[in-house]
Order: C-alpha cells, then sequence, then structure tokens
C-alpha cells in the first residue's frame, strides 16, 4: 500500500487556549440516539463518542437543542436543563480521559422544525407561509418524515429571550465539561434564517442591511463568550448552501462580511461547510475548497474546512494554508478511529446511509477500529 503524505495534518496546533496534537476534526453529526422526549444523551451516545476520541484530537457534538422548542430533530440532544448536563459530563469525561477536546454544538432550529417537536409555533426571522410546501425540507419526528409547521416571525422583544437561552446553554456547557461552544449558524436553521435575505425580510434593525442581518449571530457570539470566553466560542457557516429552503441575493458579500466581524471578535474558529455540499450530500462533485480559499483571506483566525475532503484533499488544504483543520463528516461515522487511519495511510470502511440518522447500536457504535478488524479477518 503506497502511503499518502499527511505530514501537515499530524501537526499540532493551538485552538485559542488549548493545544490539538493533529487536524483532523470530526464535525457535528446528528446521528438521533438520545432519549426521547427528555432529549437526554444516552448511553449509546456515550460509547460513540467515546470510541471516536483521539489524543489530542477534537470532537465537536451534533447539533444540541438551546430549548425545547429549539429542537430540529426527533431524539436529537439538548443542553437546557440538569439531566442532559449530567449525562454530557459523562461524554466530556470519557473524551478526556483518551487526551480529546470537545466542543458543543449550539442549535436552533427556527422554522425548519415541527409542532410534533417543539410543542408550539416554530419562529423564524420572517414569516415565509410557502415554506411548508418547499419539497426540500422535511423534519424528522416520531411519527416519521412531516413537512415543516407553519412558523411565524421572532417579535423583536422576542430576541431577548432567545438570547436568554443561548446563556443558558453556555453555562450548561461550561457545567458539562466541554472545552468550548460552536455557533450552529449553517445549514438553514435559526441562525442562519436571519443571515439570508431569501428568509430574513425584517425591517428593523435585524434586517436589510447585511451588518443588521449579521446582528443576530453576533449578539449571540458575544452572550456566549461572555460565558465561556471569545477563545472558547467557533462557529459554522455553510455560504451559498441552498439546504433547508436558504437563498441570498449576494452570498458572497454576506459570508465575506460574516467572516470579517467574526475576525474582527476574534473567536476561536471559523467552521466553513463547502458548498459542494449540501446538508449530508455531495451536491458538486470535483469543485475545489472554494469557500474556504475565498474566506481565509478575511478571517485570519483558525479556519476548519468541511464537507468532501479526502485525507489527500485534506493535506493540500492545509498545507496550502487553505485552512488550519479539516473536519471529515461522514467517514467519521463508519471510521471510530479515523485520525489513526489517516496517519497510517489505512484503507477506509465505507460509510452507510441506512444507519446516519436514528435506530440503535447498528452502524453506530458497531464499526470496528482497523486493528480489530485486521484481527477478525485473521480469525
Ligand atoms: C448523519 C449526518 C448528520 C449531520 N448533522 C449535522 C449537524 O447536526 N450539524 C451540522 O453542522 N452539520 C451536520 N452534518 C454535516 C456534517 O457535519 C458535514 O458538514 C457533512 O457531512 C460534510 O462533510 P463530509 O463530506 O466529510 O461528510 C451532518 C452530516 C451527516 C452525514
Amino acid at each position: 500500500m503506497t502511503k499518502t503524505t499527511t505530514a501537515q495534518l499530524f501537526t499540532p496546533i493551538k485552538l485559542g487556549d488549548v493545544t490539538l496534537k493533529h487536524r483532523v476534526v470530526m464535525p457535528a453529526l446528528s446521528r438521533l440516539r438520545a432519549h426521547w422526549p427528555s432529549a437526554v444523551p444516552s448511553d449509546l451516545m456515550l460509547e460513540h463518542y467515546s470510541q471516536r476520541a483521539s489524543d489530542g484530537g477534537l470532537i465537536i457534538t451534533e447539533s444540541t437543542a438551546i430549548a425545547p422548542e429549539a429542537r430540529a430533530y426527533h431524539a436529537a440532544p439538548g443542553i437546557w436543563n440538569d439531566a442532559q448536563v449530567a449525562a454530557w459530563k459523562r461524554i466530556t469525561d470519557a473524551v478526556h480521559a483518551k487526551g480529546g477536546v470537545m466542543f458543543v454544538q449550539l442549535g436552533h432550529a427556527g422554522r425548519a422544525t415541527s409542532e410534533a417537536l417543539t410543542g408550539i409555533q416554530p419562529v423564524s426571522a420572517s414569516a415565509d407561509p410557502t415554506f411548508t410546501e418547499n419539497p426540500n425540507v422535511v423534519v424528522t419526528t416520531p411519527e416519521g418524515l412531516v413537512p415543516p409547521s407553519p412558523h411565524r416571525a421572532l417579535e423583536i422583544d422576542q430576541i431577548a429571550g432567545i438570547l436568554g437561552q443561548y446563556r443558558l446553554a453556555a453555562r450548561n456547557a461550561v457545567r458539562a465539561g466541554f472545552d468550548g461552544i460552536e455557533i450552529f449558524s449553517a445549514q438553514g436553521h435559526l441562525v442562519e434564517q436571519f443571515l439570508q435575505d431569501g428568509s430574513n425580510k425584517r425591517a428593523d434593525r435585524y434586517g436589510g442591511s447585511v451588518e443588521n442581518r449579521t446582528r443576530f449571530l453576533m449578539e449571540i457570539v458575544d452572550t456566549v463568550a461572555g460565558v465561556i470566553g471569545r477563545h472558547r466560542v467557533g462557529v459554522r457557516i455553510s455560504p451559498s448552501s441552498t439546504f433547508n429552503g436558504m437563498s441570498d441575493s449576494d452570498p458572497q458579500a454576506l459570508f465575506e462580511y460574516v467572516a470579517e466581524r467574526l475576525d474582527r471578535f476574534g473567536v476561536a474558529y471559523l467552521h466553513i461547510i463547502e458548498p459542494r455540499i449540501s446538508g449530508a450530500d455531495t451536491v458538486a462533485e470535483g469543485q475545489d475548497a472554494i469557500a474556504a480559499k475565498d474566506l481565509s483571506r478575511i478571517f485570519r483566525g483558525t479556519i476548519i474546512a468541511a464537507g468532501g475532503f479526502t485525507p489527500e484533499s485534506a493535506e493540500e488544504a492545509v498545507a496550502d494554508g487553505v485552512a488550519s483543520l479539516v473536519a471529515f463528516g461522514r467517514h467519521f461515522t463508519s471510521n471510530p478511529d479515523l485520525p489513526a487511519r489517516i496517519e497510517h495511510g489505512l484503507p477506509l470502511t465505507p460509510y452507510d446511509r441506512n444507519t446516519f440518522y436514528g435506530g440503535g447500536a447498528q452502524g453506530y457504535v458497531d464499526f470496528p477500529a482497523y486493528h480489530a478488524e485486521a484481527v477478525l479477518e485473521l480469525a
């Protein structure tokens, strides 16, 4: 077997206050195996994350709801109460025991959800009655896939309440032992619904100009940084993605502005999903890492690039200075020891889309590490 050079991926890097020993990141992967309806992380999740922890490697949790009404999927975890904090603490302890570093991705679905999950009418930047008819948007509920419920626009005086939920979730994240927090500002969830002008038609200080549409994100970043420190806050964006019915009249201007503001603020990292990916699917095969390349000229801090990377293209991205870290989503589902496999040039086990969302142990904690697989083959 010819070993690909992965030298750059296995050099240490400081990420805010912590030092990582390598640059292979596990990004948020919603696998929908938390307890329902409590949204308490399960023992299966403990096993899953523990298997994927590596010495000096960064793991970011699946999207974790900041409040019951923020939920986006059935059997996704939350972080708004003590039972959830206690269960997350067991997970961060297990990851830390292996020398790993763990951030929690804080999420709010906004309009991309159903009352079957939230119990109340979903909210967004603006009301768009046609959204419920968008054939590309579906919500995972206990009864299966359903269209999103009709939503309403947030009143301006309700925004402080949402910031309060982010503050509580950030405090809970600290209590749960997380090393940092990633703000989920991607893939058509609430924060991105404020960013993009296809979904934000507000006439107040949260809508209109690029600056106004970025205000909600920056207030969340400021709120969360006030709890945990700006060097422990990362932000995930998906420039030009149309996932969950997103659109913008000038995505380049918008995301360059977002990158500039976050650069000025001094967050720990900017996590960029390439537009060649939509949600969990590759939509532009062969396209380069154009978003990270563009925004790395503006955001001078640490960039995590994500979406469609191979060990070879990840090494290239780091060597070329396009990104400091590279996330591997789908490959991490089926390769619990992914960093070691990449480092040693070992083959990757193909992922199984059928077990991505929901279910039990199968396809979640039963993919063996490489040496175990080799032993199995010998038996
Ligand atoms: C099963 C699955 C669940 C995902 N859940 C989330 C999520 O909760 N939050 C998020 O930001 N991205 C989520 N993503 C996107 C991944 O983090 C990643 O950006 C995407 O898989 C592209 O990377 P890849 O080509 O390496 O798989 C999910 C992807 C998959 C496959």
